[in-house]
């Protein structure tokens, strides 16, 4: 089979206008801005309006990373979404995506791992790409975790956001995919859950809606022991695969779930702050599409360089988790790599 390098084009990201504060939750809840801040370092979270569905925002994130890499929609070859949000259980909402972007008759899927979703989504996009299947393909996170939240529930109320983010990948005569990491534990699914949502259990009653039963069930202190494991883990993996030493790494890129888990990775690796992307303070956790949304806004900075080796590492609901090392490359590069 055919094997060619991998690359990524252009970035893109888009949030709802809304914005909900600290100040907003402490109105809703028995919360405080210090407890917030202190606990998951997040002041701030955007939320869709409720005529906007997820496909909508992917679009808008989608159309942002097409026009930065200078690709039409017609030339896309696959289109990805990660998404645990989807418009609805199905269609998949990458064949909503693909049409209202105008991309006909070409393959579309969703992939459901929740925070790790990007993670995955850019190993088989990567995957698809070198292998000669598929000459580019548009990967993207989109969530709307605010419409699964109970806002009478203060541990988990504050820390969801709306956003999206996406990557155009393409064939590249340099490969950017240097190594990864991917895993998953489902023996505990309950540790990190939307109960009632799909066909374990009865079916919803009127009652259960009213009691808000489906909304988001997490045991925070499990999934944080977890996170700061598993990211740990998978980041050596992936760049022992990668062949490459963690003082070799330019930026971290890690999912946006809590501050203190971030900075705990991070110092394990020997990351100085200045080499993390964090924007938690400003989206909160916004699940498969922390990363990208990340990603981009680090594009749009100028702060990644051509040849720098990137490490993006996330985990979430499965429990499942992954880490991928990637060399940036500039698009103007035509595929070159430093
Ligand atoms: N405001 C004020 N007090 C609160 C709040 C709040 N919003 N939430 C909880 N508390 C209280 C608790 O009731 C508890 O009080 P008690 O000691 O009187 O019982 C106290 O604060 C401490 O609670 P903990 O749960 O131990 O707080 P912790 O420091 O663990 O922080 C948090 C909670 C932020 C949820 C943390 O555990 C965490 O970030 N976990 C990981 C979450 C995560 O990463 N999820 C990711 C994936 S999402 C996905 O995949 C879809």
């Amino acid at each position: 089979m055919t094997q060619t390098g991998v690359r990524i084009a252009g970035v893109g990201h888009y949030v709802p206008s809304k914005v909900l504060t600290n100040a907003d939750l402490e109105r809703m809840l028995d919360t405080s801005d210090e407890w917030i801040t202190t606990r998951t370092g997040m002041k701030e979270r955007h939320v869709a309006a409720t005529d906007q569905p997820t496909s909508a925002i992917a679009c808008e994130a989608a159309r942002n990373a097409l026009a930065n890499a200078g690709i039409a929609a017609s030339d896309i070859d696959c289109v990805i979404v990660a998404t645990v949000t989807p418009d609805y259980a199905f269609p998949a909402t990458a064949c909503i995506v693909a049409a209202k972007l105008g991309i006909t008759g070409k393959p579309a899927f969703d992939m459901e791992i929740a925070c790790s979703g990007f993670i995955y989504g850019l190993t088989v996009a990567s995957s698809l790409i070198r292998t000669g299947v598929f000459k580019r393909v548009l990967l993207v996170g989109a969530e709307e975790l605010t419409r699964l939240v109970n806002y009478q529930d203060r541990s988990t109320a504050i820390l969801f956001g709306d956003g999206a983010g996406a990557a155009v990948l393409e064939a590249s005569a340099a490969d950017c995919f240097l190594g990864a990491e991917l895993g998953a534990d489902g023996s505990n699914p309950e540790n990190l859950y939307l109960p009632m949502s799909g066909t374990a259990g009865p079916p919803l009653t009127a009652e259960d809606v009213e009691a808000r039963r489906n909304t988001i069930v997490m045991n925070g202190r499990e999934v944080f022991r977890f996170a700061v494991t598993k990211m740990i883990d998978a980041t050596n993996v992936a760049l022992a695969r990668a062949g490459v030493a963690a003082t070799d790494v330019a930026w971290l890129i890690p999912h946006q779930a809590n501050r203190r888990i971030i900075d705990a990775a991070a110092k394990h690796l020997e990351m100085p702050s200045d080499r993390v992307i964090i924007n938690i303070d400003r989206y909160g956790n916004t699940s498969a599409a922390s990363i990208p949304m990340a990603l981009s806004e680090a594009v749009a900075a100028g702060k990644l360089k051509h040849g720098d080796v990137i490490l993006f590492v996330g985990f979430g609901a499965g429990l499942s988790w992954g880490a991928v090392a990637w060399r940036w490359s500039h698009p103007s590069s035509n595929g070159k790599v430093a």
